[in-house]
């Protein structure tokens, strides 16, 4: 494997064998099998599990990591393409990107989206231009549209609780926050549930709907798994007999670029937040799920966090697993 940047690119038996080595690597350690390795972390944006997630995969497996973000006293980088550099960035990723590489035998990239046109952000364009700067072993920390490393880990919190494939109801709900957040996690779990052949449900307010196209992608996968798609706004057509509710808000594709209006869009939606009531209907079994960070009282309410319906601390657990794999497939 030389590049994990989008979990639809695997075959459904090529996730399954990942995940096979995850559970494999998690039961019997294989402690040097990476040693002398290096993989570097790039960072445009925060992170708590996915900056430790990785430097504990590659530790556990013998190898080391070095982490760069704007964070640190780097020099500014320029991520635009034929500017001149006059302003306050001193160097382009076109060179700070191939150096770091050259110290590393993998390299890992996280930037969101830059939110200037919602076209290029679902086609990934400026993450696109990232990966055409490296040559070695690459993976997606979370672009603009993916996030192939928590569709993984979810894919596998999935199987660790025994919540079905055919036949499984996965919510995809959307919840309050103040912050209009990245689409990323929302479009590639979507994909994730749906390549798994489970029936999703994605229920959303009025004006928060997923862009067409990331709908579109998400039912042909299903088509394919035999899963379904649908969505709604209906608290208690989605919830009734469900498996999975998976909290995530995220940004107004109809705003994308108007700010303020969606900010007035969301004044009226702070009760969309996970609550007791809304397991009223789902199956016994029912686990709630969110890859994290959470905004308690907001996004969720504690009553749900804190219960045995929550499985958030295996989830983001997970997160070491699935990337050992990884770096286990690009590196051996
Ligand atoms: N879920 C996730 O990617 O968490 P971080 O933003 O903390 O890395």
């Amino acid at each position: 494997m030389h590049i994990f940047n989008d979990l639809t690119d695997f075959s459904n038996d090529e996730i399954g064998s990942l995940l096979e080595l995850a559970n494999q690597l998690d039961n019997y350690p294989e402690p040097d099998i990476l040693k002398g390795k290096v993989l570097a972390l790039l960072f445009f944006n925060s992170s708590l599990r996915t900056l430790t997630s990785f430097q504990a995969a590659m530790s556990r497996l013998g190898g080391g990591t070095f982490v760069v973000s704007p964070d640190m006293s780097i020099h500014g980088l320029e991520t635009q393409t034929g500017i001149v550099m006059d302003g306050n960035a001193a160097e382009h990723i076109n060179e700070a990107i191939p150096v770091i590489e050259s110290y590393a035998d993998v390299i890992g990239i996280r930037a969101f989206a830059q939110r200037r046109n919602l076209k290029e952000d679902l086609e990934d364009f400026s993450f696109k231009n990232l990966i055409n700067l490296t040559s070695k072993p690459f993976i997606n920390m979370e672009s603009a549209i993916n996030h192939p490393c928590q569709n993984l880990a979810d894919w596998k919190t999935l199987d660790d609780f025994d919540i079905p494939k055919k036949d499984g109801k996965f919510v995809l709900s959307w919840a309050y926050h103040p912050n209009p957040l990245p689409l990323a996690v929302p479009a590639s779990t979507l994909n994730m549930a749906a390549m798994r052949g489970m029936n999703v449900t994605v229920l959303r307010p009025d004006n928060f709907e997923l862009p067409d196209s990331v709908m579109e992608k998400a039912k042909q996968i299903a088509t394919v798994s035999g899963g379904s798609i649908t969505e709604t706004d209906n608290h208690n057509e989605a919830l009734q007999d469900a498996h999975v509710i998976y909290a995530k808000s995220w940004t107004s594709s109809k705003y994308y670029k108007e700010r303020d209006l969606e900010y007035e869009a969301r004044k009226d939606l702070i009760e969309w937040r996970v609550k007791d009531s809304w397991f009223n209907n789902v199956l016994p079994s029912c686990r709630f799920m969110h890859c994290l960070p959470v905004r308690r009282g907001v996004v969720v309410d504690d009553s749900v966090l804190d219960s045995s319906r929550s499985i958030v601390i295996h989830e983001a657990r997970n997160r070491m697993l699935a990337q050992m794999a990884v770096l286990y497939k690009m590196l051996k």
